[in-house]
């Protein structure tokens, strides 16, 4: 028992070599959806491939150009899907975005319509594989929509079964994951099924590198931290080549203040979420690019041992999170959800540095020296102090 249990958690933890290769660390990019939703065009997301390069965000790590929902058009008679007018030559605009050393993301769905009502892959799953491939994509988000209505109609079929809706869902991703399998191009797998039924159990299963865990984010400090902040327990269902996703970011596109901002990047981070930048590229301030590249939180998110990170401490207006990283190291995020400042602390001993450790602010910039026992910092309204503690 004790065998099977353990030959369970090692299945969960390790992901095959196919997916580790894909995503040994949490994807990074950039999506069209969170700023141009369905007005996307072509001319938008070259421009968006052309920023990454300009502003130095594909130095960064942010390499996936992905397209969201709404470039789809219609099938012809013999099943084949075609963009729409906004989108004239897909494989021209996959070598656009090759040229530029990144990567092609597209999105899609498993029921017949996608969110947006446009077409999704149901029953073409093979055939829209096939054809990814072929204009060169490199990343695929499915996104279940309404896929919800076969899930009621499975739980009406089987009334007495509790898992046939969950079931029926599984294998619908599964259907999609196995036919990118098929066209030997590897093609990222990004579920997006808002978390339902626990996908971070059975994600890498159906040929998943990352799955989403919530519902829809959006440019608000409300909305961000109750889903950043709903994540701790997850972080043992995440490792390298396979990624909860508590959706794309929102940092630059202006309804949060910068201390917010901050607190998402900082969470996201240390979640080791992916990092899916969200914002009109073209229009970053200095304050935007300084948060979304900032060189330590970047690094705190892809730091090669892969855990995420978990909470260590919540009261009323506070949150203090880790993140274990590589070389015996630790980030450790001191949020404050209250409307005014707050001394935050945490004892350095609680985290593993008995004798202290040497302490680097992360948006300040700077190093701090030697603390040992609690460390204490004035954090502003809805803000975070990020550190990462070495020996
Ligand atoms: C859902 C997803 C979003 C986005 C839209 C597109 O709401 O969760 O991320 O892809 O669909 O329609």
């Amino acid at each position: 028992m004790r065998l099977l249990a353990a030959l369970a958690c090692t299945a969960i933890l390790a992901a095959p070599a196919f997916a580790q290769q894909l995503a040994a660390t949490p994807p990074m990019g950039w999506n069209s959806w969170n700023h141009f939703a369905d007005k996307v065009t072509d001319a938008d997301v070259r421009s968006a491939a052309d920023q990454l390069v300009s502003t130095g965000m594909r130095e960064a790590g942010y390499i996936y150009v992905n397209l969201d929902d709404t470039w789809q058009g219609t099938r012809d008679a013999q099943g084949v899907l075609h963009p729409n007018s906004r989108f004239p030559d897909m494989k021209a605009l996959a070598d656009y975005i090759h040229s530029k050393g990144l990567k092609f993301g597209i999105y899609s769905g498993p029921g017949e319509k996608t969110c947006g009502g446009y077409t999704g892959s149901l029953g073409h799953e093979a055939q829209d594989a096939k054809m990814y491939a072929e204009w060169g994509v490199d990343f695929l988000k499915y996104d279940m929509c309404s896929f919800w209505d076969n899930r009621a109609e499975a739980t009406k079929a089987h009334p007495n079964d509790p898992n046939a809706a969950r079931d029926v869902m599984i294998a619908a991703y599964k259907k999609m994951g196995d036919a990118l399998k098929a066209t030997g191009r590897p093609i990222l797998y990004s579920l997006c099924q808002y978390g339902v039924d626990q996908p971070w159990k059975w994600g890498p299963s159906v040929g998943a590198q990352m799955w989403r865990t919530t519902d829809d984010i959006d440019d608000s400090y409300g909305r961000m931290v109750m889903i950043g902040f709903s994540q701790a327990g997850l972080s043992k269902y995440a490792g390298p080549g396979h990624w909860n996703d508590p959706d794309m970011l929102e940092v630059g596109n202006g309804k949060m203040t910068t201390d917010e901002y901050k607190t998402h990047m900082s969470l996201w981070v240390i979640l080791a979420a992916p990092l899916l930048a969200g914002n009109d590229l073209s229009k970053m301030t200095d304050t935007d690019k300084s948060i979304l590249m900032n060189k330590d939180a970047i690094a705190i998110d892809q730091d090669p041992l892969g855990r995420q990170g978990d909470r260590l401490y919540q009261s009323a207006d506070i949150d203090v999170w880790t993140k274990p990283l590589s070389n015996g190291r630790v980030a450790v995020g001191l949020f404050n959800r209250a409307w005014g400042p707050r001394d935050i602390s945490v004892d350095l001993s609680d985290i593993g540095f008995k004798s202290g450790g040497n302490v680097r602010d992360v948006w300040q910039q700077q190093d701090l020296g030697h603390k040992a026992g609690v460390f204490t910092s004035t954090v502003p309204r809805h803000g975070v102090t990020l550190l990462i503690v070495s020996r």
